[in-house]
């Protein structure tokens, strides 16, 4: 069957037509058309998401991404060019949910197609199969499965004992890491989105931070030069705190005397710290996850699965212990193929049982 799928959750617009076949375990897809339109240059002025003008963007670039979406996959001239559609209905902000969620209703009565409403973040875990072009299968996963999943709006461990059964074991308590990224990046007079800048200029510093057992780093410029707090590290659960680093950072870079009075080796010696507390924190309580679990397979996923420091350090600690998945780089922000692959998955889940169309609403605090 060939499935439609749109995200609108936040600032990008994708549509993407999958088709697809096979059970929940052994599903397998190809891209016949993955097309995103992302919205940074209309929010860098704001120095993040402008829910207003993001919507209005979403309504804008529909239409168009649909056009492209529908001749790349040379079905623009079938009167139903697919059998069902998949659309994110949560979490994210509701003002944009709802364009793509009102925009799959009008297409699915034209069409006479269900609507399959998908999670967000179920989305992000599945993005692990997916490419951005050609075929993919799901492969063989062995349970039980930790997730980490890690983005803008979210910081979770979630367990999956069971296949697509999910038990969320830890979170964050304010912040969300990658929201922490932004913030630290803004106090930093850096451009949004923050978490690859942070990231750039904390790996340029590394490269000059001393490492153990090498010896041949005579610049010890940013060696300890600052200390930010790790919350929550030996808390005796699985929750994250980003809030108190977020504020750490902001009154490091007041008693510095400002952002003005900042140089360029400073700022990056201040990312390097940041990024190390922020991924530290990560990787410890999913340490500890996959020991109290007994874990054979992680997932890390979401827009902050971009960041090079916590892909290395999570391969240090998975090795001969988990198998490991990361998406693709270009699947680790929001991108509908994501939505096709868990709208898909969830149907044959449900046995292909979907609500009426015009009963889906748009849930911004949804959860797994
Ligand atoms: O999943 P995503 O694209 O959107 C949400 O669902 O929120 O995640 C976006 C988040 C932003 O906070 C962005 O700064 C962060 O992911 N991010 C990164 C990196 N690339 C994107 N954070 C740290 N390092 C990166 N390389
Ligand atoms: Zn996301």
């Amino acid at each position: 069957m060939k499935i439609l799928s749109i995200e609108t959750s936040c600032d990008d617009t994708g549509i993407s037509i999958l088709d697809v076949k096979g059970g929940i375990k052994n599903a397998s897809f190809k891209v016949l058309a993955n097309n995103v339109s992302s919205q940074i240059d209309v929010h860098i002025p704001y120095g993040g998401v402008y829910p207003a003008l993001a919507k209005r963007e979403h309504t804008k670039n529909l239409p168009f991404v649909l056009e492209k979406t529908l001749k790349e996959s040379k079905l623009e001239k079938k009167e139903k060019p697919v059998d069902a559609i998949a659309v994110t209905y949560g979490p994210g902000l509701e003002i944009t949910l709802w364009t793509g969620i009102t925009f799959a209703q009008e297409l699915a009565k034209k069409w006479n197609v269900p609507v399959i409403p998908v999670n967000h973040m179920e989305g992000h875990m599945f993005s692990i199969f997916g490419k951005g072009k050609g075929k993919f299968k799901i492969p063989a996963i062995k349970t039980p499965i930790l997730s980490l999943l890690v983005s803008g709006g979210h910081t979770e461990l979630v367990l999956m004992k069971k296949w697509m059964q999910y038990e969320r074991i830890g979170e964050t308590v304010d912040d969300a890491v990658g929201e922490a990224f932004d913030k630290v990046a803004r106090t930093l007079g850096l451009p949004y989105p923050g978490g690859p800048q942070i990231s750039k200029l904390a790996e340029q510093e590394r490269k000059c931070a001393p490492t153990p057992g090498v010896g041949e780093f005579s610049d010890t410029r940013c060696r300890g030069k600052f200390v930010l707090p790790r919350p929550m590290l030996y808390s005796k659960n699985f929750d994250f705190s980003y809030s108190g680093l977020k504020t750490a950072v902001l009154y490091l870079v007041r008693d510095l005397g400002g952002i003005d009075k900042i140089n360029e080796t400073t700022k990056a010696q201040i990312a390097l710290e940041f990024e190390n507390a922020a991924i530290e924190c990560l990787v410890y309580k999913t340490v500890k996850a996959i020991e109290k679990y007994k874990i054979k397979t992680l997932i890390v996923a979401g827009g902050v699965s971009a960041n090079n420091h916590l892909k290395k350090e999570i391969q240090k600690i998975s090795k001969n212990k988990v198998k490991l998945f990361f998406p693709l780089q270009e699947l680790t922000g929001d991108n509908s193929l994501m939505i096709g692959i868990a709208g898909y998955l969830n149907y044959i889940k449900n046995k292909k049982k979907t609500p009426k169309p015009n009963s889906i609403k748009a849930a911004g605090n949804l959860r797994l």
